[in-house]
């Protein structure tokens, strides 16, 4: 699918958010892990989310869906059954290795694969700490990289363990945390900077004995994971793209209701202030161990800032649209840090940088970074080489962009956000879909 957005015009109007992709993985997963029902509320419903549900159901969980509502009929630990076939990930780096976690202690074989992209993906960030608590688990080599199809065989038993992770990673260190509720002993993960908390909240929600201090997550697995009521908030990494394309936008208005506003997310909005957006969070609550907000963003004009580096790992998903805002802002804006930017669904910083540079935007790419120089935004057609967040990142730039911007491979943004272009649509974004071949 092709995706054509016409230049200019303003966000204006109030909306919700679907529901976070990485809270509904971890609500889908931990719920199975539990004992008795769960209800799950505000499930988003993209192609990543369901490649888990579908993998759940491959190994004998009880899923009943009714749209973005979930009735999940957990056993408990040890109630999953051998996989109905190998179990597909698709584009879901977070569902292979939460997956790959849980399923290394079962007592039956288990392989995962993944689409290209994924399988081009590192996996030995979560193969090697897991053979170290004792999993069965294999992967294909490619050079120095272990990579996906993984076999995960029976192993004689999980020991807990203390592992500093190398790179701050969330999906790491729940990979690990769901091991470990199947171990023999506590495990202890020491992050050097905080990744992502979602797993430690439901967790600690359903009843999971688990601290986490100073960096330091300490998860002890005698305490059984009991069934409840999960609302998933809104996805502040889909939030962003209109946060980011109201804050660009000098007469923009808009209210995001009901968005997850956890610390760890939070990086967006932290850069974006710092270049003189213009955001407020109104009702802050807690639900279900997560805060969540409403967001409320007027346009402002934007200056070019060095991001500093504490910030990145809060921002990981929202870089292309921070792209996007920078090539928009006034002077330039400086990226360093990135390095695990070019190991996503693509390597974002290249992708980025290419499209960018089509669209007219002076730019030097730097090993784990990038210097944006602002200006303005001609038009014309970007690839988002498949990668669902560098596709809404281009559709942002039309905002203030001169002429349209046609994003090819668009189809891909129903990984994490498939309502995506009419959200946008309904706040002012004019665009239009079509297929590549009919227009082509
Ligand atoms: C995710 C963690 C992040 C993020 C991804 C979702 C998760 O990946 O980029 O979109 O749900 O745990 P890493 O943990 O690999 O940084």
């Amino acid at each position: 699918m092709k995706l054509t957005v016409e230049p200019g015009g303003t966000l204006q109007g109030e909306t919700a958010i679907p529901g976070d992709k990485s809270i509904s993985h971890r609500a889908l997963i931990i719920s199975s892990l539990a004992k008795g029902p769960s209800r799950i509320e505000g499930f988003l419903q993209s192609e990543d989310c369901l490649a888990t549900l579908k993998a759940l159901q491959q190994i004998g969980v009880n899923i009943t869906q009714h749209d973005t509502t979930l009735q999940i009929h957990g056993q408990g630990l040890h109630a999953f059954t051998p996989p109905t076939g190998v179990l597909d990930c698709g584009n879901s780096g977070t569902s292979m290795r939460l997956l790959a976690g849980m399923l290394s202690a079962q007592p039956f074989n288990s392989t995962l694969i993944g689409d290209e992209s994924l399988s081009g993906r590192d996996m030995t960030r979560i193969v090697k700490p897991l053979q170290s608590m004792g999993a069965k688990i294999t992967a294909r080599q490619t050079g120095s990289k272990a990579v996906a199809p993984l076999l995960i065989e029976p192993s004689r038993g999980l020991q807990g363990i203390h592992y500093q992770t190398p790179i701050a990673s969330a999906q790491v260190k729940s990979c690990l945390l769901l091991a470990g509720l199947y171990a023999t002993g506590e495990t202890v993960i020491e992050e050097k900077e905080a990744s992502r908390d979602h797993t430690e909240r439901m967790l600690q929600y359903l009843g999971g004995n688990l601290t986490s201090k100073n960096n330091v997550i300490t998860l002890d697995p005698s305490c059984a994971l009991m069934g409840k009521v999960i609302t998933v908030p809104g996805d502040i990494s889909s939030a962003a793209f209109f946060i980011a394309g109201a804050s660009m936008t000098v007469g923009t208005h808009i209210l995001l209701k009901g968005v997850g506003v956890n610390p760890t997310r939070m990086g967006l909005c932290h850069i974006l202030r710092a270049m003189g957006a213009n955001i407020t969070l109104h009702n802050e609550r807690l639900v279900g161990n997560e805060p969540v907000a409403d967001i409320e963003v007027k346009g402002a004009p934007l200056k070019g800032i060095t991001v500093p580096t504490d910030w990145v790992v809060s921002a990981i998903d929202e870089f292309p649209v921070l792209f996007v805002v920078a090539a928009a802002a006034k002077g330039e804006t400086h990226f360093s840090g990135l390095g695990e930017l070019r190991h996503k669904e693509t390597d974002r910083i290249a992708m980025m940088a290419n499209g960018l540079q089509k669209l007219g935007i002076s730019l030097a790419i730097l090993p784990d970074g990038i210097i944006i120089r602002g200006s303005k935004i001609s038009g014309g057609i970007v690839d988002s080489g498949g990668d669902h967040r560098v596709a809404m990142a281009f559709a942002i730039a039309a905002l203030k962009a001169m002429k349209p911007i046609t994003i090819l491979n668009a189809e891909h943004i129903a990984t994490s956000f498939p309502s995506f272009c009419h959200i946008a649509h309904f706040l002012g974004l004019r665009l239009t879909e079509h297929s590549e071949e009919k227009s082509s």
